[in-house]
């Protein structure tokens, strides 16, 4: 009955699409849409049928192992996924045009390959504080994981400790800091929303150092509620009751966190705080014994603030086109970070990273890591671990590829030399 539902009121969402402005835009990332519904009504069995088909479900990825790239997760996550849960991981705010502004960001750069170097060993490894990882693929915080998948975190923690990488996990993910790194069987970071009790805040702190995290994330880029459209819409062509899971109320939402089991949340009327500002940093610094990492920068000048306010990182992002609508993708943002850390800090950057060539420009760019999110959630909403698992094979793969036809037989040999800026 409850299959029943999800399929009316997917079809309704895919009605919904199909008359949207949305497909026009990234929303699918993959752009595969909008070509698969122009193919609607043709024959059976002709070229475009089978487009058709695919619109309808049917050409979607069945398993993991069948993905070319990361791009063929979106669709897969879509069909395994109610619209309001899919709308909640693709929106991003107003028009969604700083989804899209980060994904064409990468084309402004091209790359100089350089050739007849020995690349038969290839090694993709970075040091973060001290600690080296395989590869400098990060898992971005993403919050509610479980609305994805019933395994959440943990299945993505899985992922990350069978193939390497560096977790981060949201505030308000749906399962705990202890779990997830039971789960990684190694230290993961913890990203911070404040809320507006400093009591809350600072038992987090604890909490997390307590559970062994050396760093903690704290995000700047949301000072209120985003307006998120896509989700909205979204949310308005399914019909499913979901008051079980969504119970009202500041208490209803932290029920379903569980970073907040046991604190005393009666005082918390905003996860976001509109009053956060540089002494709020510092107090977050004195408060812990964490490495404080900044997440959100995109401007020189706040680069150079948070140097000179004790941050110890910073991951230049604009929260995955969900914060404002500035149209300016993070891969252009990166160099006047890089230019007001001064190279005093390590660098991080998120936002629209799906092909190996996205992150050796990064890298070339002078990042010291790149993260991801939706591409994994792609992969856990589709197929659980094996598809997070997957989709960093195949970013790996890809980064593999371009480092060896590049000539750059290590991170540290991906110079500025490698990537030209065209729009100059
Ligand atoms: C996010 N992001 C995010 N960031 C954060 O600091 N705390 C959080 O809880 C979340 N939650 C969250 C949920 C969902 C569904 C998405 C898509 C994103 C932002 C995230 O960490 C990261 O900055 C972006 O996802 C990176 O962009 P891409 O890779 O999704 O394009």
């Amino acid at each position: 009955m409850r299959e029943l539902e999800i399929k009316k009121s997917r079809r309704r969402f895919l009605r919904f699409l199909a008359a949207s402005p949305v497909l026009t835009t990234p929303f699918f990332e993959s752009g595969l849409l909008t070509r698969l519904f122009a193919a609607q009504d043709a024959p059976p069995g002709s070229a475009q049928g089978k487009l058709a088909d695919t619109a309808r479900g049917n050409g979607v990825i069945a398993k993991a192992e069948q993905a070319l790239d990361v791009m063929d997760f979106e669709p897969a996550a879509r069909k395994a996924l109610p619209p309001a849960h899919f709308g909640y991981l693709a929106t991003g705010v107003d028009d969604d045009g700083t989804v899209r502004a980060n994904r064409e960001g990468f084309a402004k750069f091209q790359i100089r390959p350089r050739r007849l170097v020995d690349v038969e060993k290839v090694d993709m490894s970075v040091r973060l504080f001290g600690t080296a990882w395989d590869t400098p693929i990060v898992l971005s915080p993403v919050s509610s994981l479980k609305a994805f998948h019933p395994e959440g975190e943990v299945a993505v923690a899985n992922a990350a400790r069978t193939k390497g990488h560096l977790q981060m996990l949201s505030t308000v993910g749906t399962s705990s800091v202890e779990e997830v790194t039971a789960a990684r069987s190694a230290p993961i970071w913890q990203q911070l929303y404040p809320t507006n009790d400093w009591n809350v805040t600072r038992a987090i702190l604890r909490r997390a150092e307590h559970a062994g995290c050396p760093v903690v994330a704290l995000t700047v880029d949301l000072q209120e509620d985003s307006n998120r459209e896509t989700l909205y819409r979204s949310r308005r062509v399914d019909d499913r009751d979901c008051s079980n899971c969504h119970a009202s109320g500041w208490r209803g939402y932290f029920e379903r966190k569980p970073m907040f089991d046991g604190l005393d949340v009666s005082k918390v009327t905003a996860l976001h705080l509109s009053s956060m500002n540089w002494d709020f940093v510092k107090r977050v610094k004195d408060a812990t014994t964490m490495k404080l990492v900044i997440k959100g920068i995109v401007t020189r000048e706040d680069a150079q603030l948070a140097v000179e306010h004790g941050a110890d990182g910073i991951i230049v992002s604009n929260h995955g086109g969900r914060a404002e609508e500035t149209l300016r993708s993070t891969i252009e943002c990166l160099p006047e970070v890089l230019e007001g850390a001064g190279r005093r800090i390590p660098v991080l950057v998120d936002g629209g990273f799906r092909r190996g060539t996205d992150i050796f420009k990064a890298l070339a760019l002078g990042a010291n890591a790149i993260c991801i999110g939706r591409p994994y959630a792609w992969g856990l909403a589709a197929f659980g671990q094996p598809g997070v698992e997957t989709v960093l094979e195949i970013l790996r793969r890809e980064l593999l590829a371009i480092m060896r036809q590049a000539g750059t037989p290590s991170v540290g040999a991906i110079t500025p030399a490698f990537v030209v800026d065209h729009s100059k």
